[in-house]
């Protein structure tokens, strides 16, 4: 049985006061479900159901829609790529491409020692700045062959 930690708890009750619709707090405590258990499963969706007072569906329809919830383990470091058309113009096949030589891992596959998972997406919402990379919660925009290489060594070498 899951259990959100007292802290979690805490949170959810407070937004469930904020939001106007137990609806509306469904995104935010998904995000939540995700900190505390790394990934969306049919377990936690169901937990979050009984949580929030909606049907597990609704919750299956709003994890399943959104790319944002994993809904399969990821690793430490969930490295997304943009491959639509902004980021497909400034250069994410490349970029994707660099990513599978240097982690030696194929999109949605995990490394070995479960550091890094690869992922693409459909779009980051910074078109703009292709191509986009998200590495957990942070962005990294116009990113080159070398920055990328550099950041994935960083984050090995933490
Ligand atoms: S097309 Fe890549 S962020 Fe929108």
């Amino acid at each position: 049985m899951i259990q959100f930690t007292q802290e979690a708890m805490s949170r959810v009750e407070r937004l469930k006061r904020q939001y106007p619709t137990k609806d509306a707090c469904l995104l935010p405590v998904l995000h939540i479900a995700q900190r505390e258990f790394g990934h969306i499963s049919p377990e936690v969706m169901e937990y979050v159901a009984g949580l929030v007072g909606v049907s597990p569906a609704r919750v299956y329809g709003v994890a399943t829609f959104y790319t944002m919830y994993n809904r399969k383990p990821v690793g430490t470091y969930h490295v997304q790529v943009c491959t639509n058309i902004s980021c497909h113009l400034e250069g994410s096949p490349k970029m994707l491409d660099t990513l599978r030589s240097v982690l030696g891992i194929e999109e949605d596959q995990t490394t070995p020692d479960k550091m890094f998972t690869l992922s693409t997406v459909e779009c980051l919402g910074a078109c703009g700045f292709g191509p986009v990379v998200q590495i957990n919660d942070d962005y990294y925009e116009q990113v080159t062959e070398q920055g990328i290489k550099d950041i994935i060594k960083g984050l090995r070498s933490k």
